[in-house]
């Protein structure tokens, strides 16, 4: 049988963060109720796949997922486990705002949930506020320790940099404390300005300034190199682990397997076919009542994008592109289809490869878009 990756998007937040485009509306117990419904009759709408697949990693993404009832994601877990079969060891994953865990993070292992990625974002209070986090530095740090004595133990922090006004000295300090709290996984972003938010608005009007771009990489390469001293290795541009705490869904992603989306705004990835629900609640919720959702396709990949994209998500990979993997998936020998490429790539020191992998150098990675254009 094959493996199936699950998302479940829970859209609600508390109050929107200035820099943030995740398909979310502010929280009302009404709309959770049906929206509910509505995500447990889609995760019913693809009973036809339970022959074909067992599910080893679910993700339960936002918005907010913790602020939700916690009986809620407890019912949309089982009827994940009503509909498919879900492997013992399977990877539950749940985002988490650092003021809603609560008390009720006790409930949450008892869910099955086994792993909490949860927004820091910062740990200087003046940086947070400038990005409209509802939670100062004290409170993501209690999250953590909380999570921890409720027994978390596999815990990703997300951190920003790249924010205006932040200083290197931010991030590395930012690092340090979660290094102390001996977290497993960080997710390191650097501040991608996305049109129509509040922070996109106000770079316009020049009332903030982006970080100059070597600046931006001098963040980016303090934190990379105090989380590397410390046993959090690189395993992805953005991402940072301890040995054997790499995220399961995630590299779901990277390695170009098949998942399902579920909720406003999900994409899923099926046989050879993306496609993605409607980035609104209530015509989610409609379609919900009468168990029709409506799927947009965005595409359906040839041989060419399924070749074009895998080399992209692998390349994303500290590990690199293996040659062997290639072979075996396209039956095409990576090195003889991109014998110039990689030769030009090699040269300017963008990649490097031996007899097994091809990855990406350090300067590669800076550049890792011009690397893709190239195939
Ligand atoms: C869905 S949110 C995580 C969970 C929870 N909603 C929270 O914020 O605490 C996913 C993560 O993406 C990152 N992110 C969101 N928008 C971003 C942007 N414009 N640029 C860089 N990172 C961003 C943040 O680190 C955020 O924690
Ligand atoms: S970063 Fe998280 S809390 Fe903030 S708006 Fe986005 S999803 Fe909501």
């Amino acid at each position: 049988m094959k493996k199936l990756g699950i998302y479940i998007h829970i859209p609600f937040c508390t109050k929107k963060c200035g820099y943030c485009d995740f398909y979310s509306v502010k929280w009302n117990e009404i709309q959770e109720n049906t929206y509910i419904q509505a995500a447990i009759n889609e995760i019913k709408s693809y009973s036809a796949l339970t022959k074909k697949f067992t599910v080893d990693s679910i993700y339960i993404g936002g918005g907010t997922p913790s602020i939700i009832n916690s009986q809620h994601l407890d019912n949309i877990i089982n009827t994940v486990k009503s509909i498919f079969t879900v492997e013992k060891d399977c990877e539950i994953s749940m985002e988490a705002n650092p003021n809603s865990i609560t008390e009720n993070i006790e409930a949450y292992g008892e869910i099955g949930i086994n792993r909490l990625s949860i927004g820091i974002q910062s740990l200087n209070d003046n940086i947070l506020k400038k990005i409209g986090r509802i939670h100062n530095s004290a409170e993501a740090s209690e999250a953590i320790d909380r999570a921890k004595s409720f027994g978390f133990e596999n815990i990703n922090a997300d951190v920003m940099f790249n924010i205006p006004g932040q200083t290197i000295d931010d991030i590395n300090n930012t690092i340090n404390q979660l290094i102390k709290k001996d977290i497993k996984h960080i997710s390191f972003y650097s501040l991608k300005l996305e049109k129509g938010t509040p922070m996109y608005i106000l770079e316009k009007n020049k009332e903030i300034i982006m970080p100059e771009e070597d600046y931006e990489r001098g963040m980016y390469y303090s934190g990379r190199d105090i989380m590397e001293k410390h046993n959090l290795m690189q395993y992805e541009i953005s991402n940072f682990a301890m040995k054997g705490y790499e995220c399961r869904h995630n590299l779901k992603y990277w390695n170009q397997e098949e998942y399902i989306g579920i909720g406003p705004s999900a994409h899923s990835f099926l046989g050879n076919m993306r496609f993605s629900n409607p980035s609104d609640l209530t015509e989610y919720i409609l379609g919900g009542e009468d168990e029709i959702f409506e799927r947009n396709i965005l595409e359906f990949m040839d041989s060419k994008d399924l070749i074009f994209e895998y080399i992209m998500l692998r390349l994303r990979l500290i590990e690199g592109l293996k040659l062997k993997d290639f072979k075996n998936k396209f039956s095409i020998d990576f090195k003889e289809e991109y014998a110039s490429q990689i030769d030009y790539l090699t040269k300017n020191c963008l990649v490097e490869s031996d007899d097994e992998t091809i990855r990406l150098t350090k300067r590669g990675m800076d550049i890792s878009n011009y690397v893709f254009e190239q195939f």
